[in-house]
């Protein structure tokens, strides 16, 4: 689905200088590339706070730890996402409420969240799914009127603009309260193996989350609150240091690789190419298709014989996953969720996807609707 060796050798010299750095420095914890590049990251997204963390569900717990919330508050998410978001509501004792998504966009609709809405709801986490964002200024709008905070999960959309209706925009994660981010390596920025991040404008809340961040602690060995261990290594925010500075290139080869895709495969009937939602930019962390004659399943065998390797982002909507079969709520039907884990492939996406690659893809593709 990626190839990160092609995309490392690309950059091979920057990237083993900056790893012999911090390894000549031996300052492998708290190491000066993950303050640069934590400040890097603040100016390229335009926000006041990057606090760098250990992945990007630790960045989700810990913006829930961050917001003092109690074991019965509900907190709303989608159904068809990765299990993150959910799961750290279910580890901190907090209820997920499950709301259905958008077909077309595969992001919760407001209608939905607006509907689950209870006199217990403290928090909405919208989930950018696959790399295009859920409706900020109307969910921000929906958090003033009953008083909620916001989360983003940006894990899958690092990099993408959010448009306004004034035309403005702002970067992914930092419309919210807090944006949650994570640096696995096949994200739009990934490091070379685990890492996360919380933005914020929020001054309170940003030295909060520096503390969580470091066993509750401002003051080495006197803790203030409960806390966890979750820092970004030197090493990986150093990798991360020199890649950011190619984000914006990244992103531009996703999309051209995307519009190529739909472009050849748009009129084959019984498949649905992705559709960007026109109040965001798409940054096309999965592209992601529809498969509407009930051959979904099929055409990844077909494609997977070919050594095409086609995944299903996600199989299973949570409502429907053994572990939150007792903790989940909801309120509404999920039954896009459903139909759309029936339905969704994913087809190779990342920075090296070469014409050629797309090409013997695409004819595959064609050949099994024929
Ligand atoms: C939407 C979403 N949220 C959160 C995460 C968690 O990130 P990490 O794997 O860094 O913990 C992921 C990772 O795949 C994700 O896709």
């Amino acid at each position: 689905m990626v190839d990160l060796q092609t995309q490392y050798n690309n950059i091979k010299s920057e990237i083993d200088g900056a790893i012999k750095q911090v390894i000549d420095s031996a300052h492998f914890i708290k190491g000066e590339a993950v303050g640069e590049f934590a400040d890097n990251l603040a100016q390229y997204l335009n926000v006041k706070h990057v606090i760098p963390c250990a992945n990007g569900t630790d960045a989700l717990q810990i913006a829930l730890m961050a917001l003092d919330l109690k074991p019965s508050d509900e907190i709303i998410c989608p159904d068809f996402t990765f299990i993150s978001s959910a799961e750290v509501i279910g580890l901190l004792k907090l209820h997920p409420v499950l709301v259905d998504v958008d077909e077309h966009s595969f992001v919760s609709t407001l209608k939905n969240i607006e509907n689950a809405i209870t006199v217990k709801t403290k928090v909405i986490i919208p989930v950018h799914l696959f790399g295009q964002a859920a409706e900020m200024e109307a969910i921000m709008d929906l958090a003033k009127k009953y008083n909620l905070y916001v989360i983003e999960d940006t894990a899958q959309a690092l990099g993408s603009d959010y448009i306004f209706s004034d035309s403005s925009r702002k970067k992914l994660g930092t419309i919210g309260h807090i944006g949650c981010t994570s640096f696995f390596p096949s994200k739009n920025l990934g490091c070379y193996g685990d890492g996360g991040a919380l933005f914020t404008d929020d001054d309170e809340l940003a030295e909060r989350i520096k503390m969580i961040t470091n066993h509750g602690s401002k003051q080495k060995y006197y803790h203030e609150i409960i806390g966890i261990n979750s820092r970004l290594d030197t090493l990986q925010a150093a990798i991360l240091n020199v890649k950011l500075k190619y984000l914006d290139s990244y992103i531009s080869s996703r999309q051209k690789a995307a519009h190529y895709y739909t472009e050849n495969l748009k009129s084959i009937d019984g498949l649905i190419t992705p559709q960007e939602n026109g109040y965001s930019v798409h940054t096309y962390h999965q592209y992601t298709l529809r498969i509407q004659n009930g051959k979904r399943d099929e055409l990844k065998e077909f494609l997977n014989k070919k050594d095409i390797p086609a995944m299903i982002y996600y199989p299973v909507p949570l409502h429907n996953q053994e572990a939150f079969k007792t903790i989940a709520r909801t309120h509404s039907s999920l039954e896009i969720s459903e139909k759309l884990s029936k339905e969704v492939l994913s087809l190779p996406m990342h920075t090296e996807l070469s014409l050629q690659q797309q090409d013997y893809i695409i004819a595959a593709i064609k050949e099994f609707f024929d």
